[in-house]
């Protein structure tokens, strides 16, 4: 595989459809390396599954001979990690893995990625691209202005400490040894492939079951939405582009409450599915226990990123929800599958009381 780029944690929501949009647009190779934790799923990666473009290795990043014979044998012009332990409420309950793979797998890689690169022929064109999130600076006040790149880093949850440790020790790698790295730190997304422990999924099958919508809290905290394809667009866009060294955020401009993400999936589904078991289907919002240390509000400014790379959304958010309701609704082997025992017990442990 020559001109190959390798994709961490490309078997999860992001990453596959990453993968998938990449394979189409830009057609060369992919590896993907991923651990297949219960976010990883093979099957969002059907489609190109037995394309000579794309080849699946499943491993940890924090495995660094096997990262070393990765790097040594594909010869990569270019890593994406995207692969990180994802869900906040997890990180509340059991935070040690997201400290393992966000915090100690994100410095294995680039200490084995570091290697490989001092080794290169052509150094300069080498890319290391980190995924990051908007969450790393912390809670917004309504009046606030939006997270902008110099905004300084307050992170509160256990999952958004454990991101913005990562983009501590990408930022270092580029100061200290010259590592040619680029940043993105993204608002929330949602579309196809997504795990149904997240806002947007799990409302549209609760929905549809005719069980409870769960609004953590007063249903009033804000999050900036962005359609996943618009967000894999920008990653292209900074990697081809991007001046190395630099963060770019990213969002969608769509500042929303949660309630009124939900209310507007049950106005769609009233729409779809009038035959549904609870119809109209607002009348199973139920308000459940906050979640602790609630960030109360999230807002990106992505004019760094339009002004300097020229990319912008192309989904509007009515848009991208019909979409994504749409694929939830004809991927019911999907869901089943992703929805089986493991899943049954989370929900079981999360909404208990
Ligand atoms: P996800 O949980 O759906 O997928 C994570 C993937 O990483 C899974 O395939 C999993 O198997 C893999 N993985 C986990 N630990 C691994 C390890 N040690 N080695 C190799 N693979 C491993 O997450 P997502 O929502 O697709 O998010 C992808 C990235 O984007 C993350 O870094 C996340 O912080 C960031 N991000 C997500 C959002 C969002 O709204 N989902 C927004 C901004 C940034
Ligand atoms: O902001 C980017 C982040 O967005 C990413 O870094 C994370 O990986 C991603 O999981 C997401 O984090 P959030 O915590 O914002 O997403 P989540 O879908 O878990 O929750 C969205 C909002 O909805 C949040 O305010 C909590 C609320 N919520 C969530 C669930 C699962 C509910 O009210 N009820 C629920 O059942």
């Amino acid at each position: 595989m020559t001109n190959a780029i390798l994709v961490t944690g490309g078997a999860g929501f992001i990453g596959s459809n990453f993968i998938l949009q990449w394979i189409q647009s830009e057609g060369s190779p992919v590896v993907n390396l991923d651990k297949l934790t219960y976010a990883g799923n093979c099957r969002n990666l059907e489609q190109v599954a037995t394309d000579r473009r794309y080849r699946f290795l499943h491993g940890d990043i924090a495995d660094r001979k096997l990262v070393r014979n990765l790097l040594r044998e594909c010869e990569p012009r270019a890593i994406v990690h995207f692969a990180a332990e994802s869900h906040v409420d997890r990180s509340i309950l059991g935070p040690d893995d997201f400290i393992r793979t966000n915090v100690l797998g994100t410095f294995s890689l680039l200490e084995e990625v570091r290697a490989y690169w001092s080794n290169l022929s052509e150094p300069g064109e080498f890319r290391f691209l980190h995924i990051s999130t908007d969450e790393v600076y912390g809670s917004l006040r309504s009046e606030d202005p939006a997270f902008c790149e110099t905004t300084p880093y307050a992170p509160n949850s256990p999952y958004a400490a454990s991101k913005a440790a990562a983009d501590h020790l990408v930022r270092a790698y580029h100061h200290t040894y010259r590592l040619p790295t680029l940043a993105t730190n993204c608002s929330n997304n949602y579309g196809p492939y997504q795990f149904p422990e997240k806002l947007i999924p799990l409302m549209i099958l609760n929905a549809c079951g005719g069980k409870a919508l769960p609004v953590y809290g007063d249903g009033l905290n804000v999050r900036d939405w962005l359609f996943v394809g618009d967000h894999c667009e920008a990653i292209r866009t900074v990697l081809a582009r991007g001046r190395v060294g630099e963060t770019y955020n990213v969002g969608g401009w769509n500042e929303r409450k949660n309630l009124e993400i939900v209310e507007t999936i049950c106005q769609v589904l009233d729409e779809l599915r009038p035959g549904d078991p609870v119809v109209p289907h607002r009348r199973l919002i139920t308000f459940v226990k906050d979640r602790p240390g609630h960030d109360r509000r999230y807002a990106i400014d992505a004019s760094k990123i339009e002004r300097e790379l020229d990319w912008r959304p192309r989904e509007t958010f009515a848009s991208g929800i019909r979409k994504t309701i749409v694929w939830y609704l004809a991927n019911t082997e999907w869901v089943n599958e992703v929805t089986s025992g493991a899943y049954r017990q989370w929900i079981a442990k999360q909404y208990s009381g």
